[in-house]
Parts: structure tokens; C-alpha cells; sequence
């Protein structure tokens, strides 16, 4: 069935924060192409651009393709990209009727020539990894948020047994250095005042600095540095291995690099990280981030957790739980394990029952809140910098993030992507309460 092309569009990302860097992407390539956003089902286009980390992620597509059609039975051109088209890839068309278009994260920028492919009828599939050239072909930077995403490394040789990453993002390979620097110098120019650089394993980045010297991930923290109006750095996500000595001895010296770190640890026990393939184990991470607050002693500590991974005994999970309460996290995610097909984990006996993973992950979910909570309770009456990033629910609130990436909700007339010193006033497990420093001192 030919269709007429279509005139508004809408990407809906799901899972980590690379995806919402290529929905972004996906939008400006559309624009720039054109057609004009619209809200939801609405749009003659619609883009699920999907995370298959974990199995719930990966039927929601589904369902959502479902949720498509309209009440008159007719519905939008859908396309389906990301990471579940990448590991699908034509298996979806099959499964899913309505579907136009799958396309891969590293193939997205031939999206409007799949368009028109699929206006005449065609279903197009495209899960090729022409590896760095989405880049090159998509249009420069719109409409840039004050807090910025900018995707310098994508793909990952790590292999841990449980993950799909190095399956639908492939090997790693590093953005060059000049063409993530003109990003990042765009961005600023068009209003941002913080960068995320992302990457699977963002600490794995290697590049040159432009004249043929060899640098890592903080050689380019050090040049980013140097752009005027770039006011905060932060990266995410890095692997524990790849916390080589420049790269912490930056967080001591670079003012902009933010004191914040996400360092995924998935367990505290060693022989379920060894099962993990993570290739380390507690000791080499307490280590690592002993290394790191040695640096920058009021850096906040993030991480991932698995619950349940196959073989994992009670002992095992308190080891955890111990790990937890050792740390001090101001923040962690924590997942029940999903076997994910083609991982080796998913071939391997003792998978935990759902019973017994739910009730490990309410359990680490409260450990998490209370080590949340005291990190929170210990900035109450400290002064620090917000960068406001939207409104709050009261009127008159904006919500900033603070340096080591907390939410504060505080009454001022201030425009998103101002920076305010307030005073933390009160804290809650997931955001603090402050008042501006100016009213502070006038009251
Ligand atoms: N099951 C559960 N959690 C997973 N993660 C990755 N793969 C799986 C899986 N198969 C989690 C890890 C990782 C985060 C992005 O998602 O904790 O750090
Ligand atoms: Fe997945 Fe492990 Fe690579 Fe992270 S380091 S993306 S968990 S394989």
C-alpha cells in the first residue's frame, strides 16, 4: 500500500541516555528533512526508538506499536529503532504487521530515504553498523537544551555474560576528537551550559588531541574545559577497569568536571562477578573509588545492580547488601537480572526465580534509599551551585541539579539554564529542598 509521505513526526525513546541523545538526532534529521513535530499518535511518523537491555523494555515496543491505531482503524507510519531493531531487525516487520521501518542505532541517519521507501509500500529494514558515519551525515545541533547529551564512544568489547550491549551496539569505537570538539563547541554556542559526554564505556575513549598525540577520556575533559561558556563536564557510563590515573587525577583538577561518577558495580560478590565476566572484583572497585574521593573527596558515587543473577545465593546477595552499605551511594539503579537471548548468562543453569529475585530487589531497593537518604541529609545547611534545569509542580518552583547531580526544588524567578547558589534547606531520599542564597541573606 502506497502512502502519502509524511508531513509531522514524533520519536518516543525509551532506556538510556544514548538513546535519548539519537532520538534528538532522529528529531533534527527529520526537521532538517522538513516535516515538523507532533504530539504522540497524532504525527503522520512515528519513531519508537526502543531499549532491549531488559525484557520489559523490549515487549513494551510491541504493545506500544499496538497502541498505534487509531480509533478509525487507521494509523501512522510507525518506525521502530534503537537497540530492539538492531537485534530483530526484519523479525519485527513479521511479528508487528504495522510496522514501516527498523532501523538501527547506527544506521538512523537514512532514515528519510527509508521514509520515502516505505511511503511506496516498501517495508525498509536497515541494522547495518556502518560504524562513526551517522555522525558525519546528520545536520548540526537545533534546539539544545541547557544540559546537553554528546555521544563520544558507542559499543562495547567488554562482554559481561548477562548484557546485549556489545551485541546491538557493537564493538567500541571513539568519536574522533575534532568532530566531538565542533559538536561541543555548537552546543555551547547554541545555549548549553553542561555537557554528558555518554558512551557504553565513556572511560574506554581513546582518541588524539589533533596533533597526533594520544590522549583518553581526560584529554578531552581538559580541551572541553577550555571552551568559554561551557560551565559543568560529566560523562557516564564507565566500566571500574577503564578508571586509569589521569582520568581520576581530573576529577581533581579540572573545576568544570562535575564531583559526580556513575561507576556500576552489579555486585558485591566476587565469584558472581566473576560469573559476571566482569573481570574485577569488590577489592578493585572499593579501591577505585577510594582513588577517586581521595581526589575529589565530595564526589557522589552512582552505580547498577543486578538482583538474581543465575547461581546467585542469599549469601552472595547479603554480600551485596553489605557492599551498599559500605559505599555511600548518593544514587543507584537496581535491576532483577532478564536473560537475554544470545547471552551466554541466559544458557546458564540456576536461573532465580521471580519470587526470590522480587523480594532481594525490594530489599537492595531499600538499602539504596537509606544510603540515598543519609548522603542527602549530610548536605542539608551546605551552600552549593544549581543549574535550573526545568519548573517544578508549585508555582514559582524551578528544579536545578546540584554538582554532584541531586535535584533541588526551590522557590525563585530565575530562567531555566541559570546557575544560583542556594542553601540546601531540607532533604528528602530523592531531592533536596533549597532556598536561594540572595533571599537567604536578605530574610
Ligand atoms: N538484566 C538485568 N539488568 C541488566 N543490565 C544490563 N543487562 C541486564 C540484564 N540482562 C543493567 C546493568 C547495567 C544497566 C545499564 O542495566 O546493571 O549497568
Ligand atoms: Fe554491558 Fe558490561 Fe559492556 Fe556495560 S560493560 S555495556 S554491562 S557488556
Amino acid at each position: 500500500m502506497t502512502r502519502a509521505a509524511p508531513k509531522s513526526f514524533s520519536v518516543k525513546s525509551f532506556g538510556c541516555q544514548m538513546n535519548v541523545y539519537d532520538g534528538a538526532r532522529m528529531a533534527e534529521l527529520l526537521e532538517a528533512d522538513g516535516m515538523v513535530a507532533a504530539a504522540g499518535a497524532d504525527a503522520d511518523l512515528v519513531v519508537l526508538n526502543t531499549c532491549h537491555i531488559r525484557e520489559k523494555a523490549a515487549e513494551k515496543t510491541f504493545s506500544d506499536i499496538g497502541r498505534l491505531v487509531r480509533d478509525d482503524g487507521s494509523r501512522p507510519m510507525i518506525a521502530v529503532a534503537g537497540c530492539v531493531a538492531q537485534a530483530e531487525g526484519a523479525e519485527i516487520t513479521r511479528r508487528a504487521r504495522n510496522v514501516d521501518i527498523v532501523v538501527g542505532p547506527q544506521a538512523y541517519h537514512r532514515l528519510p530515504q527509508m521514509i520515502a521507501a516505505a511511503a511506496r509500500g516498501e517495508h525498509a529494514v536497515d541494522t547495518d553498523m556502518p560504524r562513526l558515519e551517522k555522525f558525519a551525515a546528520l545536520p548540526a545541533r537545533r534546539r539544545v537544551p541547557p544540559s546537553a547529551f554528546l555521544t563520544v564512544q558507542e559499543g562495547c568489547d567488554k562482554f559481561c555474560t548477562y548484557c546485549v550491549v556489545p551485541y546491538t551496539r557493537g564493538a567500541e569505537i571513539s568519536r574522533p576528537w575534532g568532530a566531538i570538539m565542533s559538536e561541543a563547541r555548537a552546543l555551547v554556542d547554541a545555549g548549553a551550559k553542561e555537557i554528558t559526554l555518554l558512551g557504553q564505556n565513556v572511560n574506554a575513549w581513546a582518541g588524539d588531541d589533533g596533533f597526533g598525540r594520544a590522549i583518553g577520556l581526560d584529554g578531552l575533559i581538559r580541551a572541553l574545559d577550555r571552551i568559554p561558556g561551557l560551565k559543568r563536564i560529566r560523562y557516564m557510563t564507565s566500566h571500574p577497569n577503564d578508571m586509569y590515573d589521569g582520568l581520576i587525577a581530573a576529577h581533581g583538577d579540572v573545576e568544570s568536571l562535575m564531583p559526580f561518577l556513575h561507576l556500576p558495580v552489579q555486585s558485591g560478590s566476587d565469584r558472581v562477578l566473576g560469573a559476571m565476566n566482569r573481570k574485577h572484583d569488590v577489592a578493585d572497585y572499593l579501591r577505585v573509588i577510594a582513588r577517586v574521593i581521595a581526589a575529589r573527596p565530595d564526589v557522589a558515587l552512582s552505580s547498577d545492580f543486578i538482583v538474581g543473577f543465575p547461581g546467585e545465593t542469599d549469601a552472595e546477595f547479603e554480600d551485596t547488601l553489605r557492599l551498599v552499605g559500605a559505599c555511600g551511594f548518593a544514587s543507584a539503579f537496581s535491576f532483577k537480572y532478564s536473560p537475554r537471548p544470545g547471552t551466554p548468562a541466559a544458557q546458564m543453569a540456576d536461573q532465580v526465580r521471580d519470587e526470590v529475585m522480587n523480594e532481594r530487589l525490594q530489599r537492595l531497593q531499600a538499602a539504596i534509599t537509606a544510603g540515598q537518604v543519609a548522603f542527602n541529609r549530610r548536605s542539608v545547611g551546605t551552600r552549593t551551585e544549581i543549574m535550573i534545569e526545568r519548573d517544578g509542580r508549585k508555582p514559582g518552583q524551578r528544579i536545578g541539579k546540584t554538582p554532584g547531580l541531586q535535584s533541588v526544588h526551590v522557590e525563585i524567578d530565575a530562567a531555566i539554564g541559570d546557575l544560583i547558589e542556594v542553601e540546601i534547606v531540607s532533604a528528602g531520599p530523592n531531592s533536596l529542598g533549597g532556598r536561594a542564597v540572595a533571599l537567604a541573606e536578605a530574610a
